[in-house]
């Protein structure tokens, strides 16, 4: 009954459901589009909705803010936010420009807006090395995922790096230790891993890309068997569209709490009420909004 409710209050408000792939199944269920943070992002600047609903965690619904800032953003939990964008702020950027000042930020949209405003280019996981790639300077700032840039920076030996301690606490758990020991238990199964994962990880991979490469790679391999290192809503998708395959989690309890913290009851009174409406001021906007375009370019 809830679910026909979130859907007569989306069509009376004019609204749109975004949510990510790491969100709880039933929420996914209502959404409008579900997709990891690139696809999103692109949704999210294209709608016509004149209401945004965001089913993720607050940089994404800032993100939404940014790329459709005339639409009203709402983030269903106040405090769903993502510890890897907490690991830097403004301050701690403008420190590390002054100490680089030739070089250009490339930051990870998993950053909050301010940090966005202060960066030159964006970037998803799905997109970081062709952003990488579009930069003429030699000098980068990659902020605030060391694990994804440094994955990036293994393919660009000419240019050089400067990172942060920031990780994501979910994928950086992953050892290789816990990769080997699923290879000798299935040894015919394939590795497919964010990047958000540690260097030793991604060495042992087979596959590294977003949770939408991850999808497509697992649904398209011949392989028959595959160890996910990724959130575990992503097995719980594959088990229901490749129910002949067999999917393995790199460590058990693979799972973001923050994404996790929106309900069915969460989405509908974020609908009715119009809450937590994400405000950003005007200048933020603007200075975020052209590292997020210029990504969307590429
Ligand atoms: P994607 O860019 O693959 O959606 O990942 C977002 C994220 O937060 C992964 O932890
Ligand atoms: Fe942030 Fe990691 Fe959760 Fe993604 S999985 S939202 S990076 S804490």
């Amino acid at each position: 009954m809830i679910i026909d409710d979130i859907k007569r209050l989306k069509q009376e408000k004019n609204a749109v459901i975004l949510a990510h792939y790491y969100q709880n199944m039933d929420v996914c269920s209502v959404a409008d589009y579900v997709g990891d943070s690139f696809e999103l992002s692109k949704k999210a600047a294209e709608t016509k909705a004149d209401i945004i609903v965001f089913c993720g965690v607050r940089f994404m619904a800032e993100s939404a803010k940014i790329l459709s800032p005339y639409k009203k953003v709402l983030l269903p939990v106040k405090d769903a936010g993502c510890p890897m964008a907490d690991m830097i702020d403004v301050s701690n950027l403008r420190a590390l420009k002054a100490v680089y000042p030739r070089a250009s930020v490339v930051c990870y949209v998993n950053s909050s807006a301010e940090v966005k405003a202060e960066s030159d280019i964006c970037c998803t996981s799905s997109n970081a090395l062709r952003v990488v790639e579009s930069l003429v300077n030699d000098e980068i700032i990659f902020i605030p995922d060391k694990h994804l840039g440094r994955y990036v920076a293994a393919h660009f030996p000419d240019k050089h790096f400067v990172f942060i301690d920031g990780y994501c606490p979910i994928h950086a758990q992953v050892t290789a230790r816990d990769i080997k020991h699923l290879k000798a238990r299935h040894p015919d199964a394939a590795v497919a891993v964010h990047p958000e994962c540690p260097a030793e990880v991604v060495a042992l991979a087979d596959y590294v890309g977003s949770t939408t490469g991850i999808i497509s790679y697992a649904t398209l391999s011949e392989h028959n068997e595959i160890i996910i290192g990724t959130e575990q809503s992503i097995i719980t998708r594959l088990n229901l569209s490749c129910p002949e395959k067999k999917f393995y989690p790199a460590v058990s309890d693979f799972i973001c709490p923050d994404m996790k913290k929106t309900t069915l009851e969460e989405l509908y009174n974020s609908l009715e009420t119009e809450s937590y409406e994400i405000k950003l001021s005007d200048e933020i906007i603007e200075k975020a909004s052209g590292c997020m375009t210029k990504m969307l370019s590429i």
